[in-house]
């Protein structure tokens, strides 16, 4: 099943125009997220509580319009109309006398945190539905409220842990993504790295990369980096040289029990980096593809439900997003804070 009472990247805050609402399901749930005339991004359950129909083909009135000069949703039914907090607030039928309270009509509300251009939403188990979020998403440190300089969506037709292991696994690197820009078969090294657990996941202790990395090379000078990976399928990089960052993003969100989206986001403060945006997009595209394409295969295996394997140390990471989802399970359950189950540890592997 899906982890729940946490925060999912949702879309692209740029592909939400001011009035505009998209149907998205997430974690096999319908939403329909929208964004008010005022700017404001909400996410609501996809599904009109009177018969059914999604809420998304309705219209998104603006303030302006409206009688309580709020945004509503109006459902393309019979009209009903909706706050973006899911609170019902016009019947048109009723005709005067018929007092209903309204009011005490809502559609499931999801939060939604729109920060430095990436729309999340908290999704909470059924019965938690109505409590705060217990934590914030993340936030790409160095870049204010900045949105990306780059990205690039990726659907993947497997369950999410299969696309989170897959990109975190280190082993498949040199039989995966060979190329001549990255790396090659006879790259394959003995490598140590240093991990520490984080708040909600386990951190690759910053370190210099590897040298058989050319990409890394064009940045100049001596550049560090520091690989995280954080509850339920958010990776970090951060590449820091001289003065300069750039991070990217992979946050692998859940559509249904076979598709996954996995969107790869790029910040970066270089700006001759923007020259290189064509280029950097068609080897995201490639590297990203090639992901797919063996998840894709591997799915022509799994459809006979093999017992699988996890070796050390280079399944430990995928062992560790095990433990940390049943830890995170057990925790909101039994309604108490979330023990990092991660040791420090050193983990060597050849790639
Ligand atoms: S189904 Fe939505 S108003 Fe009737
Ligand atoms: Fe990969």
């Amino acid at each position: 099943m899906y982890l729940r009472d946490i925060w999912y990247f949702a879309l692209p805050g740029e592909t939400l125009k001011r009035g505009a609402m998209t149907h998205k399901v997430l974690l096999g749930e319908p939403l329909v997220v929208g964004r008010t005339d005022a700017g404001e991004a909400f996410a609501l359950r996809d599904i009109c509580p009177h018969r059914g129909v999604p809420l998304s083909a309705g219209q998104l009135i603006g303030s302006r319009e409206s009688a309580c000069g709020e945004a509503l949703i109006e459902c393309p039914y019979h009209g009903w109309r909706f706050r973006a907090d899911g609170q019902c607030a016009e019947i048109p039928s009723l005709v005067p006398g018929q007092d209903m309270d309204v009011s005490r009509i809502r559609v499931r509300r999801y939060p939604v945190r729109e920060i430095q251009g990436n729309i999340w939403v908290y999704i909470a188990d059924e019965k938690r539905a109505d409590l705060a979020p217990t934590h914030e998403p993340p936030r790409m440190p160095d870049f204010d409220d900045r949105a990306p300089n780059i990205r690039e969506t990726m659907v993947f037709s497997c369950h999410v842990d299969h696309a989170v292991i897959g990109l975190m696994d280190p082993a498949h690197g040199p039989f995966v993504h060979r190329s001549w820009w990255w790396r090659s078969r006879k790259s394959i090294h003995e490598k140590a790295k240093a991990f520490a657990p984080t708040e909600m996941g386990f951190a690759m202790v910053e370190h210099t990369p590897s040298s058989n990395s050319l990409a890394y090379k064009i940045l100049g000078g001596a550049p560090t980096t520091e690989i995280s990976f954080r509850l339920p399928g958010i990776r970090i990089e951060r590449i820091k040289a001289g003065r300069h960052r750039l991070v990217g993003l992979t946050s692998v969100t859940p559509i249904d029990e076979k598709t996954t989206e996995i969107t790869q986001s790029f910040y970066w403060t270089m700006p001759f980096l923007s020259v290189f945006k064509p280029v950097a997009r068609r080897f995201m595209r490639s590297f990203l593809g090639q992901d797919r394409d063996m998840v894709d295969l591997q799915q022509r295996g799994l459809r006979f439900d093999p017992r699988l394997m996890l070796i050390n140390d280079s399944d430990v990471q995928a062992k560790w997003y095990h433990r940390l989802k049943s830890e995170w399970d057990e925790a909101v359950e039994q309604g108490r804070p979330f023990q990092n189950p991660v040791k420090p540890a050193t983990l060597r592997w050849r790639s």
